[in-house]
Order: structure tokens, then sequence, then C-alpha cells
């Protein structure tokens, strides 16, 4: 095995290992006492890799703002998702999602949304049970697909074939269930390609169905691979939809999760949401109740491959770092625990985009899309899809709690948490609908 990568000085070295390489049952908990045992500020070794953990707000805001050039978050990213995805899926992407957000793309989203709902909340119809995961994963797909995959992908017959394939590549579970790394690497990922090769023929049957490229974001994707044709072109364009979709099935889908089972569990909230409040000084809690449930659902672990030495300074101490490094940082970790009453649930503590309570947190301590550089470019998005499915759902159905508490996966270190168990709810359409739609 190669030397590990120096640290100068040395900071103390955590009794733990990451869960790729070796057995964590409970990553909150076991990075949670390394942080006791250790400091604000320790090295995991972990497998062939060298971690350096960062949880002082020196730390933190060093972590956010060092170039990319220097610690890049693309290849951590990337060496973190090859774990689940095939490395043929990363070759030759035209379309970055960096590239597909903004506030001013918003708009163009919107009908994709509203549509994307109308179709799912007409499943309601009737009164059923739902599980509020699965019912925010379906929807998560709806809303994804709709706005890079064409509209009219959402009433192909091959849908559910389609998702399912979407399911079994998901590249998130390198974080969610990393445990299941070792298999999915002696089984040389043949399930995942099998499964790409599926989603690939889906898209291309609707996106072959076109007449022209079409003005919207799909007609963005698919005008990038003008320069080519045939299997080159339709396999190019299929696999930039895939990639920014599996992207985009990281967080969104967890976080409208949280987002209904926190509203569920606090009637109280959900009624001055829907008591019309929002017209005054609640006008925007539907967008805080996303915030602040995103803060709790958070279970990201932030990392950056070192590439060039670095000097990070954690405010009692300045660590020259060695390319091969990676910096790190662990939300939960900051989210819930860096000042009392974080545990619970208040939409109140936000003012806008900014937590202001509990006050005087260093501007680093909560994190729900990122800070600096590489920031969500996907939040405004996000929030607006998150917000309209609140409106849409609880404005025209009740839903009755069936599940006592709901708690996060214990073994997932990355993303918006799944949930540990199922959240079932009944739902009944209201008598009187106060949200349009
Ligand atoms: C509620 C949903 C979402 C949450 C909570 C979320 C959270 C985050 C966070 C915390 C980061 C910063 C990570 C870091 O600094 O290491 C980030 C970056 C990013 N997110 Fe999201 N995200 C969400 C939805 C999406 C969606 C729908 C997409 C689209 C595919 C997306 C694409 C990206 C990209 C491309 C970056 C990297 C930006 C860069 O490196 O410059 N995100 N997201």
């Amino acid at each position: 095995m190669a030397a590990l990568p120096v640290i100068d000085p040395m900071p103390p070295v955590a009794a733990c290992v990451l869960p790729w390489d070796g057995t964590v049952t409970n990553t909150v908990a076991t990075i949670g006492r390394a942080r006791s045992d250790c400091g604000d500020t320790f090295v995991v070794d972990s497998g062939e890799d060298r971690y350096l953990f960062l949880f002082s707000a020196a730390g933190l805001h060093a972590f956010y703002t060092v170039p990319e050039t220097q610690a890049s978050k693309g290849i951590a990213d990337w060496k973190m998702l090859r774990r689940k995805l095939p490395d043929e899926l990363f070759i030759g992407r035209r379309t970055l999602p960096h590239e597909l957000f903004g506030r001013v793309a918003v708009a163009g989203y919107l009908d994709a949304l509203e549509e994307a709902i109308s179709l799912q909340l007409a499943e309601l119809d009737g009164g059923c049970e739902i599980e509020l995961f699965d019912f925010s994963r379906r929807l998560g797909h709806r809303l994804g697909l709709a706005s890079w995959a064409g509209r009219e992908v959402l009433r192909s017959v091959r849908f559910d074939e389609l998702t399912a394939a979407l399911d079994a590549l998901d590249g998130a579970e390198a974080f969610v269930a990393p445990e299941r790394m070792r298999e999915v690497a002696l089984n040389n990922k043949a399930a995942e390609r099998r499964a790409m090769a599926q989603a690939e023929e889906i898209l291309a049957e609707s996106i072959g169905a076109r007449a022209g490229p079409g003005n919207d974001l799909l007609g963005t994707i698919v005008t990038r691979w003008d320069d080519t044709a045939g299997a080159e072109r339709m396999a190019g364009i299929t696999r930039d939809v895939i990639l920014v979709h599996i992207g985009s099935m990281s967080n969104l889908f967890a976080a409208l999760g949280w987002s209904l089972v926190h509203l569920v569990q606090h009637p109280d909230v959900l009624a001055r949401l829907r008591s019309g409040q929002d017209q005054g000084t609640d006008a925007d809690l539907a967008s805080r109740c996303v915030l602040e449930s995103i803060r709790i659902g958070q279970r990201s672990i932030m990392l950056r491959t070192v590439l060039e030495p670095v000097a990070v300074d954690d405010g009692s101490q300045a660590y020259d770092v060695s390319p091969g490094a990676t910096l790190a940082t662990f939300l939960p970790l900051t989210n819930l625990a860096g000042a009392p009453g974080l545990d619970l649930y208040d939409p109140d503590r936000w003012r806008g985009q900014r937590p202001v309570s509990p006050a005087g947190l260093p501007a680093e301590a909560i994190t729900t899309f990122g800070h600096g550089p590489h920031a969500c470019p996907a939040r405004p998005f996000s929030v607006t899809a998150i917000v309209r499915v609140i409106e849409r759902l609880f404005g025209a159905y009740d839903l009755e709690r069936r599940f006592s508490g709901a708690e996060p996966r214990p073994g997932q270190i990355g993303g918006v948490a799944r949930a540990a168990a199922p959240c079932p709810v009944a739902v009944t359409p209201r008598a009187e609908r106060r949200y349009p739609g």
C-alpha cells in the first residue's frame, strides 16, 4: 500500500474507519465519538485514504472556501459515486447540472413541475394509504424527468420500467448503503450496467419520437450532440439525461420526504400554512419548512480531494496538507449539535434563506444547500418544487399519520437521510380545497 499523504503537524488520529472500508453501523455516532475523543480537527485513516475532518468555525470556513484547483469537490464526488455507477456513464458528458439551473431558468420548469405533481396527485383520488418516502421517490422521478427528459416521458407506457431501472442504477447508494459497495464491486457493477442500458433504451424511444429538438431543457441537451449521429448521438443524449437525473435523486426526493413527514408530525405548523397566514408575515413559511427539514435531514459527508499542497487553518493551528489527502466535514454533527435546541423542528428559526436562531452561530455552522463556490446550483429549483408539492398536496388532501417515529437510516453517510422505517399515512381528499390545483 502506498504511504498515506502527509499532514503537518499531524492532528489526532481517530480510532475508526469509514463505512466503505469496514463495519460502521451508525455513522453519526461513530464520527461523533471520534470528534468527542479527538476535538474539532482530526484524521481518519480508512482503506487507502487519509481524511482530515474539520468542525471548528475557522476549519469549516477553510473547507468551504478552498479553491477547486487545490482541493477538488468534483474528484471527491466522482471517487464516491464510481463505487456504484459504471465508469462509462461519466465519460464524454456534455451537459453538467450546473448549467441547467439558476433563478431565470426556474420559470421555465414550472409547467413541467405542475404537470408532474398533477399526475401524482391524480393517483390519490378516492383515498388510500401511502408511504411518504415511496410517494416522494416516485414524485422525485416525475419532477426531475419532466424537467430534463421531456414532459412526454411522463406518459410513456414504459415510465415505471424506466424508474425501476434508474432505481437499480442509483448512484446515491454509494453513500446511502455504503455497506453494499463491496458486493457491487464483486459483481463488477453488472446489475448497474444492465439498468443503465435499459434506461438508455427507454429514454431513446421517447426522445426519438420527437419531431425536433424542442425548446425545453431536453432540447438544450439534444443540440449539444448536433455534431454527432446515430448510436453515438443517442447514447450521448441519454447518458447526459441519466447523469443529471441520478444527481437530482441524491437529495431532492428525500428532502421532499422529510418536509412531508415533519408537517404530518407538526399539525400546528400545517394549520398555519393552511390558515392563509402565508398572505402576511408567514409569506415564506412553506420554504422555511423546507429549509428546516433539510437542515434536520442532512447526512452529507462533504469531501474535497487535495490536488496541490494546501494550508488549512482551523483557527488554532495551520496544517500543511499534501496531495492525495481528503478534506472532510459531516453535516449532522454541525446542523444538529452546534448549539442547544438544534435538535428541534422550528421553521421560524429561518429568516428568508438564513438561520437566525440560535443567534450568533458561525456562517457555515448550518448547511442545507452548501456554501461558497460549490453551493448547490439547483437550490431555487428544489425549493420551488417542494413548496409546490406541499401547497398542492396539503391543500387538497388530509394526511393521517400511521407511524409513530421517523428516524434516519443509521448507516447512511452522504446526502439527505433516507428513513430507517416506513412512514405510512392515510390520505383522504379534503372537502375544502384551499390551494389552487
Ligand atoms: C433539496 C435538494 C438538494 C439538496 C439538499 C442539495 C444539497 C447540495 C449541497 C449541500 C451541495 C454542496 C456540496 C458540497 O459543498 O460538497 C450541493 C451541490 C450540488 N448540487 Fe445539490 N442539492 C439538492 C438538489 C440538487 C438537484 C436537484 C441537483 C440537480 C441535478 C443538484 C445538483 C448539484 C450540483 C451539480 C452540485 C455541485 C455544485 C458545484 O460543485 O459547483 N442538487 N447540493
